[in-house]
């Protein structure tokens, strides 16, 4: 571990109020940096001689391109394995005996699974043998997708700005909470920040699990929990939007689920405070209508480039190259 004390990232429960305030500094110094031709060079000579694996077993459009364009940013190399049935786990290989050949090859492993748990038991195996590599969790099935979070801790410090930041905002999170990993990831960094007031709408059966509201009790989180939007969105600062997570499934909850009240559209919008903001992690489903994409309030587009500079950020940081960078 360098200097930064970041090595594995698999859980948005190990990060400190210092260490995202660095990483969003960071995110902004190379999102700056690469604006210009020297910078962008500069960003690119950081660490030509890292390369990195990307496991993904999950479908995955933004987190996968995102990370490979930061990869490509330092100047790094990359891999990938994206479709098992072309690894040797079709030969029975072990989950286990896979990651670990991965750090025979690259020097971090940035992986998403339809599976939770698997990016834990990856980081484990690392602490166990001699050459250890990072790895990164890029969305673990549906329990965490710590990088999701930072990007959108970042999305919000800055559309506050003005305003201070996130401390004292009130922040809606709508949808199927209950399977949905970025609203999960996102609610346990809010104990960070002073006076935020969290808001969970959600249709019946969907609601948050009990488990991120104990860590909020135990943090001093105020929330309040609804089925109704018009209950919360006059205080509201931030709308988070989520889809309904069909792939995890048991029985057809999602077929039977009243979604229609969770969607946001022009006419929802009208209604909305004039200065507060729209998020969702995409992909979208009928929930977000997209004749809302040009209103100055929706940020998704604008998540999805913060992503990028945030994921440059933390490969910086967990390569300790803030020091090159003159960042601190
Ligand atoms: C999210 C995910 O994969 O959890 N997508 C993403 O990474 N931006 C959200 C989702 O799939 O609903």
């Amino acid at each position: 571990m360098g200097s930064s004390g970041l090595f594995h990232v698999i859980d948005t429960r190990q990060f400190d109020r210092p260490m995202l305030d660095r990483l969003c500094r960071l995110a902004t110094h190379v999102r700056t940096l690469a604006k210009s031709r020297s910078g962008a060079q500069t960003l690119q000579r950081l660490a030509p001689n890292r390369r990195a694996m990307l496991y993904f077993t999950q479908p995955s459009t933004r987190t996968f391109l995102s990370f490979n364009s930061a990869c490509h940013i330092l100047g790094m190399q990359t891999s990938e394995i994206r479709n098992p049935s072309i690894s040797s786990e079709v030969k029975g290989e072990t989950f286990e005996d896979s990651i670990r050949t991965f750090s025979s090859y690259a020097d971090i492993i940035i992986m998403r699974t339809p599976e939770g748990g698997k990016a834990a038991r990856a980081a484990e195996l690392m602490d166990s043998i001699p050459r250890p590599v990072p790895v990164i969790n890029a969305g673990s099935g549906p329990d965490q997708h710590p990088t999701q979070a930072l990007l959108d801790i970042y999305t919000l410090e800055r559309s506050f700005e003005q305003r201070g930041g996130i401390d004292g905002s009130t922040i809606a999170m709508m949808g199927d909470l209950r399977r949905g990993r970025t609203v999960r990831s996102l609610s346990y960094l809010m104990k960070n920040y002073r006076d935020v007031r969290l808001r969970f709408v959600a249709p019946p059966g969907f609601e948050i699990k009990r488990d991120i509201l104990d860590h909020l009790d135990e943090h001093g989180v105020e929330y309040a929990s609804t089925s109704r939007l018009d209950d919360v969105m006059d205080d509201l600062d931030a709308l988070y939007v989520t889809r309904l997570q069909e792939e995890y499934d048991e029985q057809n909850e999602s077929e039977n689920a009243d979604y229609a009240s969770y969607s946001i559209g022009p006419e929802q919008l009208r209604r909305f405070p004039s200065n507060a903001i729209i998020m969702h992690p995409l992909p979208r489903g009928p929930e977000l209508d997209p004749g809302i994409d040009n209103d100055p309030r929706i940020m998704y587009w604008r998540q999805e480039r913060n992503g990028m500079w945030m994921r440059v950020a933390l490969l910086a940081a967990i390569f300790d190259l803030d020091g090159d960078l003159n960042v601190n």
